[in-house]
């Protein structure tokens, strides 16, 4: 958990601080990720070009990011452009894309210098174009410094990709280990190397390995979807999805999903908290349990056991 900052909650909006009041601020989630979707029906409602949808879109990041840093909320990372969208939108949407991300960071960097907001990247960044990978190096680096709201944006991002460059890192990373002692890949294979490999292994080759998993996973325009973002980091995530459409996505809207958040009772694949040690300890023994029940399962025919 990183330093915490003074709190500048005094700066949110009206609307903002009654949202915020009734959250519990010992309860705010370390991550939330979105994903930003709607710009393109945002604008086809309002009869505009999707252009627009995307430019009204960046205005959104601005005052998202701006709340999550007066909430001291250390994590934020944002899907602003996919491998997909890269690979599957047409080409000037594409550069559309890129020049609103150009201009966006150096139209906002003092503004994150001013909310003492970090900028980080995650995704195959290489493959942008260098004038816009120049840019985001200028933004991360103009904004190191910072210590409150890390804001990630994932760029060229697909998350089958990330895992797939977190293997190929291990599968490098073990032929430079046997390089260095002088050995085989096997010889490293045959000493056992794989036991150490596990989940922790994994994370620490992902982009994300810096960050806490997100606690919250927003997405906007009401799609019950994943879409390739973040799959191995948003197993225990909250998902909330809201029908708003994410250029109408704003600070008050980040706030009601971290309340809806605090509503909710994560279990990470174990009991409710309200079952206690008392509960758990007066629980039947399961071969008892199995006994009582076996007369209320339906006998079953032979042939519904064979295997097909
Ligand atoms: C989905 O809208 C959103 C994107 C393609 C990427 C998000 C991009 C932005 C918010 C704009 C700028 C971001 C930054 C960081 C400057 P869509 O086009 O898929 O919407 P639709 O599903 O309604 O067509």
């Amino acid at each position: 958990m990183r330093v915490s900052n003074p709190s500048r909650v005094h700066e949110l909006s009206p609307e903002e601080q009654s949202i915020y009041r009734q959250l519990d601020p010992t309860k705010i989630p370390q991550h939330v990720a979105i994903i930003m979707d709607g710009n393109g029906r945002w604008a086809g409602k309002r009869a505009l070009k999707r252009f627009l949808g995307h430019q009204q879109g960046a205005e959104s990041v601005q005052y998202v990011v701006e709340t999550a840093s007066r909430i001291n909320l250390p994590w934020l990372t944002l899907y602003a452009f996919s491998l997909e969208n890269n690979l599957r939108r047409p080409k000037p949407e594409v550069s559309f894309l890129m020049k609103l991300l150009k201009s966006y960071l150096i139209g906002n960097v003092k503004r994150m210098n001013d909310n003492n907001v970090r900028m980080a990247y995650i995704g195959r960044t290489h493959d942008l174009p260098q004038e816009v990978q120049d840019t985001m190096q200028w933004a991360s680096e103009s904004t190191a410094q910072n210590t409150g709201t890390t804001l990630t944006l994932a760029l060229n991002y697909g998350a089958r990709s990330e895992i797939v460059d977190a293997v190929r890192k291990i599968l490098t990373d073990l032929t430079t280990e046997a390089h260095t002692r002088g050995c085989s890949v096997e010889d490293l294979l045959g000493a056992g190397v794989l036991d150490s490999l596990d989940e922790s292994s994994i994370s620490r080759n992902l982009y994300t390995a810096h960050m806490p998993d997100p606690d919250l996973l927003i997405r906007t325009s009401g799609e019950q979807r994943i879409s390739n973002f973040l799959l191995w980091q948003v197993s225990y995530s909250e998902i909330y999805v809201t029908d708003r459409l994410w250029p109408d996505f704003r600070g008050p809207h980040l706030l009601e999903a971290i309340a809806a958040y605090q509503r909710r009772e994560r279990r990470f694949g174990g009991l409710a908290e309200s079952f206690t040690d008392e509960a758990i300890d007066s629980l039947q023994p399961a071969d008892e349990v199995a006994e009582e029940i076996k007369d209320h399962l339906l006998p079953r025919p032979a042939h519904a056991l064979t295997r097909r």
